[in-house]
């Protein structure tokens, strides 16, 4: 957890003034122990109750002025002592979180929840790390656009597809931006959006939610090989700004010193061929079947690091997957698989030909009438082009070690729950 000291370097005896609400409270003889915390982090303040206007309770807002003393023994290193408390609002005794916590509380109570340390430190890394997203890709020239969240057409296929009545039509939530991304094209060249995604995902697993964010370039004239080199460089240059910057709060998480060679070393590939032959001892997979979340988690913990799984067979992945031309039964695609998570990237080249995709639509039973936009980016001067989608909750679940995705977003949605 982040210290108000630490991070804005407090000196030894300085006044100071801090506004903020009561995360800890406990009265010893004369003295009262106040820890404070606002959105620097936690400070322990020392007052006396004749020192204290209003009524003080456990997440209570308060104005407080003292002087700053260095404390090896105080959370931090430093203590606010002589202390002046002034309450600006009131909380009433029945604070949820006092006497015992459970998951099924936090979520009931997550706008309350949110005041955690443990839910603080969760959002200043997804600060970071979209920053850092944000910063790698003006770098390289991708342009930030805004497709649309209500859609005629599924782009991950009907199954997980949310249906909202439209004006006595009907529309979808969008599940990916990229079927718009790739209109952008011939107009911005490289192009990457961060949307909120929906999926009605039956599946009750730790790192499925129904909405999420969802970060997603996709580039003219870049083929697959080039694809996947985008997404390395793009995701090492996330985490090395987290280890860099994020350190106030990156201890909370346990030992990452994993991290390190996430940053250092080359991610593997290997072939989906590859994967399934690794798979088959262990697990009941065949080829041509996908790849479950157990399989993944295997395939990651033989690596340790994150590792790229490509060539899928083309029955199981997306009609705009482009077809390997060296072998037409797989497409040119990659899953990057994360240590504790899994998938966390999908990524393909796309098949940029009105014939070849026609016929990829034919197999996978979608009326090319509901692409007809999509089909004349073919029509007017196509070219190769590939693109890839990051889940920011699973990147995070990885980067963190996180239980469940859950823990990764603020007001997480599931087929159970969209309160609060
Ligand atoms: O693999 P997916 O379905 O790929 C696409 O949507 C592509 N159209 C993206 C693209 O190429 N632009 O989803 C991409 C990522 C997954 O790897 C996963 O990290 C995340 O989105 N994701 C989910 N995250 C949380 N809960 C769910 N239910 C998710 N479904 C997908
Ligand atoms: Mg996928």
């Amino acid at each position: 957890m982040a210290y108000i000291a630490k991070t804005l370097d407090l000196k030894d005896g300085q006044p100071l003034s801090l506004k903020g609400w009561v995360h800890r409270l406990r009265k010893l003889g004369d003295k009262v122990f106040i820890v404070l915390r606002n959105e620097n982090g936690i400070i322990q303040a020392v007052s006396s109750e004749n020192n204290i206007s209003g009524d003080l309770g456990v997440e209570s807002s308060i104005e407080v002025s003292g002087d700053i003393k260095k404390d090896e023994r105080a959370p931090g290193g430093f203590e606010l002592q002589n202390a002046v408390v002034k309450v600006v609002g009131e909380s009433a005794p029945d604070w949820p979180f006092h006497r015992y916590k459970s998951t099924e509380m936090e979520m009931d109570n997550r706008h309350l929840w949110l005041r955690s340390t443990s839910m603080q430190s969760v959002l200043k890394v997804k600060q970071t790390v979209l920053q850092g997203a944000r910063e790698w890709l003006t770098k390289e020239g991708f342009w930030e656009i805004h497709p649309p969240i209500f859609v005629s057409s599924a782009c991950e296929g009907g199954s997980t597809l949310f249906e909202v009545p439209y004006f006595g039509d009907k529309a979808f939530l969008s599940q990916s931006g990229q079927l718009y991304a790739e209109a952008f094209l011939p107009s911005l060249g490289k192009v990457w959006a961060l949307t909120p995604s929906f999926r009605a995902e039956k599946s009750r697993t730790r790192r499925h939610v129904t909405e999420y964010w969802h970060l997603e370039p996709e580039a003219a004239f870049v083929k697959h090989e080039e694809n996947l080199k985008i997404q390395e460089k793009l995701l090492k240059h996330i985490i090395r700004k987290v280890l860099d910057e994020r350190q106030d709060v990156m201890e909370d998480f346990g030992d990452r010193s994993e991290l390190d060679s996430w940053v250092s070393e080359d991610w593997p590939r290997i072939t989906y061929d590859e994967a399934t032959g690794m798979l088959e001892k262990k697990f009941k997979v065949r080829r041509g079947d996908d790849i479950g979340v157990q399989e993944e988690l295997f395939l990651t913990e033989k690596f340790d690091i994150p590792v790229f799984v490509t060539h899928y067979p083309r029955g199981i992945k997306s009609f705009y997957m482009k077809v390997d031309e060296s072998n037409p039964k797989v497409v040119l695609n990659d899953d990057l698989l994360m240590p504790h998570v899994g998938e966390v990237v999908g990524g393909s080249e796309r098949e940029w030909k009105t014939e070849l995709l026609l016929e990829n639509m034919k197999l996978a039973k979608l009326n090319p009438d509901d692409y007809r936009w999509y089909l004349d980016l073919r029509k007017y001067g196509s070219v190769p082009h590939s693109g890839f989608g990051l889940g920011v909750e699973r990147f995070l679940v990885s980067l963190l070690k996180l239980d469940h995705i859950r823990d990764a977003i603020a007001f997480p949605r599931f087929i159970n729950r969209v309160y609060p």
